[in-house]
């Protein structure tokens, strides 16, 4: 089975995109690989973050994870900040990554562009994701095309170490995972849905109560034709309200927009099928935060799963590297 490795933020709620467009994908991959999900918290502190809320929303992330399917029994689900040999191969890896190399990063770039002050874990940054995906020599990390530039830089340190020091490392594979469905904000439907929109009215989180739900939807922008036809260019609110009823239903947009001719009857039909869509999400969300430990034992449990494989690969390294055994 091939190994995949993707890792999530615990910064924000999980909304309607982030399950549309990637999350489903990981549910599905669990049955057909070897999957691996570090919620990294670690990448988190590179921007301030209040410490009870961090705790808070790491496990909240790990419960909303597990509520939308991931299931720790056949995935391994963690927390990066649990396995101390991220940031021990980070280090190793930031040895062999270039100054010039990490000055090029476009996500770097944007992010430190309107900052007051940039710590330089910001900067290193995409070494300590490389050391994420390394560690577990990860075949496949299946990321949208805005983290190319971090998988390619992970393979080419990871292919400069080899050079170095011998086969020790296994280089891993960029995939575009099977187009996921791209969510737009409801408002702004040329933008994608996302956490940083103030008062969100064009987000959906999974944790929106119905009501709340078909209340975002009737409000969503469309336009003034009356026509239903998917067609992102000349129609992006209608077209974005298809390719989420389509992806909540298993549907193509296309085949989706056959079934309507007025917005109104769309509307119903998508704040239906997301209304059901979550239902059991929310469901499985309130038992799971209503017992806690079920879910930091399956975090503990990962943990072990990950670490164990993450203390090999490390003794692999410090042997390669020449560093002393401890006698
Ligand atoms: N940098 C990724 C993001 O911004 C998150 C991430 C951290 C990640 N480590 C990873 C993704 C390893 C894939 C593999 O979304």
């Amino acid at each position: 089975m091939q190994r995949v490795l993707s890792g999530i933020q615990p910064s924000g709620d999980v909304h309607l995109g982030n399950l549309l467009g990637a999350l489903q994908n990981w549910v599905a991959d669990q049955h057909t690989h070897e999957s691996f999900h570090p919620i990294v918290d670690l990448h988190a502190v590179t921007v301030p973050q209040d410490p009870a809320e961090l705790q808070t929303a790491t496990l909240r992330l790990a419960q909303m994870l597990m509520a939308s399917g991931l299931d720790p029994d056949i995935c391994v689900l963690f927390v990066q900040s649990h396995v101390p040999e991220h940031t021990q191969l980070a280090w190793v890896l930031e040895c062999t990554a270039g100054f010039g190399e990490l000055r090029r990063m476009h996500q770097f770039k944007d992010k430190s562009a309107d900052m007051d002050f940039v710590c330089a874990g910001l900067f290193t940054y995409p070494v300590l994701q490389a050391a994420d995906i390394v560690l577990y020599d990860t075949d496949v990390v299946p990321v949208g095309d805005d983290q190319r530039q971090h998988i390619e830089l992970t393979r080419d340190i990871t292919q400069r170490f080899n050079a170095r020091y011998g086969e020790v490392l296994v280089v891993p594979e960029h995939r575009i995972p099977p187009a996921g469905a791209r969510v737009m904000d409801l408002q702004e439907p040329t933008r994608k849905m996302s956490k940083s929109a103030d008062e969100a009215p064009g987000t959906i989180w999974l944790l929106d109560e119905p009501d709340t739900v078909r209340r975002k939807i009737r409000r969503a922008v469309t336009d003034s034709e009356a026509e239903v036809r998917f067609d992102r260019e000349a129609k992006p609110g209608v077209s974005n309200l298809l390719e989420i009823l389509g992806a909540a239903t298993g549907r193509s947009p296309q085949e989706v927009a056959a079934g309507y001719d007025r917005y109104g009857e769309l509307k119903n039909g998508c704040a239906e099928a997301v209304v059901e869509l979550l239902a059991p999400i929310r469901r499985r969300f309130d038992e799971l935060s209503t017992d806690p430990g079920e879910t930091q034992r399956a975090l503990a449990a990962g943990a072990e799963t990950a670490g164990e494989i993450a203390t090999a690969t490390m003794a692999r390294v410090r042997e390669a590297m020449g560093f002393l055994p401890r006698g």
